[in-house]
C-alpha cells in the first residue's frame, strides 16, 4: 500500500465510525446498561406528546391535593401518585408499541420521567416534596428473569445515583400488568 491509499484507508475507517458512531449511540443497542440509557434517553422518541397525570382523581382537584389526599392515594396507588409523567421509548419499544405488539424485543428500553407534583398545605399554599424522577425497563435476554417477563429495572433522581436490578417493589407491582408484557400503558389515551 503506498501512502496515497493508506491515507485514504485511513479517511475511509475514520469516517465510518463518525458514520457508525452518529447511526448507533450505545444506549440504542440492544444491551444499553442502565447507566447509558440514563444519559441517552432524552433522545429517544417521546411517546406522550404531553405531560400525563396518571392520577385523575388527585388531577381533577385543581386546588391542589392536601397532603391527607396525597398520601391516601399513594397507599391506594403506589409511589406514582399525583405525578405528572412522560414516557420515552427507544426504536425496539416504539415499533413493539406501534404496532400492539404482545411483548417487547430484547433490548426494548421504556422510560418513565415523572415530575412530582407536592400538594398544598393547610393555608392552601403549594408545597413541593421533590421534583423529578426516572424510572425505566430495559428488556434482557430470556432467563434474566424468566418468572417477571426478563425486564431490568431502574430508578433515579441523580445520574450519579442510580438504582437497577430485578427491584422487588417494581418487579412485584408491574406483575399486575403482566398481560401487556409488564407494561401497564395506562398513559395511552390521554397522553396520545
Ligand atoms: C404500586 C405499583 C407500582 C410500583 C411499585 C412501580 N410501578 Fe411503575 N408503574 C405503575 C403504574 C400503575 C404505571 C402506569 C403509569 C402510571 O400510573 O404512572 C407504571 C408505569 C411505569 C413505567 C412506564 C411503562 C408502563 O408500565 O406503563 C415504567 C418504565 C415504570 N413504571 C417503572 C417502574 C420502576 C423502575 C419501578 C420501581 C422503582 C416501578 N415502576 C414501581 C405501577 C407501579
Amino acid at each position: 500500500m503506498n501512502t496515497t491509499s493508506t491515507r485514504a484507508a485511513a479517511v475511509i475507517l475514520f469516517t465510518s465510525s463518525i458514520w457508525g458512531w452518529s447511526q448507533s449511540p450505545p444506549s440504542s443497542g440492544t444491551h444499553p446498561s442502565a447507566s447509558e440509557v440514563a444519559a441517552g434517553f432524552s433522545n429517544y422518541q417521546q411517546i406522550t406528546k404531553s405531560v400525563v397525570y396518571v392520577n385523575p382523581e388527585l388531577a381533577m382537584l385543581c386546588r391542589g391535593a392536601s397532603k391527607a389526599e396525597v398520601d391516601s392515594a399513594r397507599v391506594k396507588f403506589g409511589p406514582h401518585a399525583n405525578t405528572g409523567i412522560l414516557i420515552y421509548m427507544n426504536k425496539l419499544a416504539a415499533d413493539a408499541f406501534a404496532t400492539n405488539a404482545s411483548a417487547y424485543p430484547v433490548g426494548a428500553v421504556i422510560v418513565k420521567q415523572k415530575s412530582i407534583h407536592g400538594y398544598a398545605d393547610k393555608d392552601g399554599k403549594r408545597a413541593h416534596e421533590a421534583d423529578t424522577g426516572v424510572g425505566g425497563m430495559v428488556k434482557r435476554l430470556a432467563g434474566y428473569d424468566p418468572k417477571h417477563g426478563d425486564w431490568e429495572y431502574f430508578y433515579f433522581e441523580d445520574t450519579k445515583k442510580i438504582k437497577s436490578g430485578r427491584i422487588s417493589t417494581c418487579v412485584q407491582c408491574h406483575t399486575s400488568a403482566k398481560d401487556k408484557d409488564y407494561v401497564f400503558g395506562t398513559w395511552r389515551k390521554s397522553g396520545g
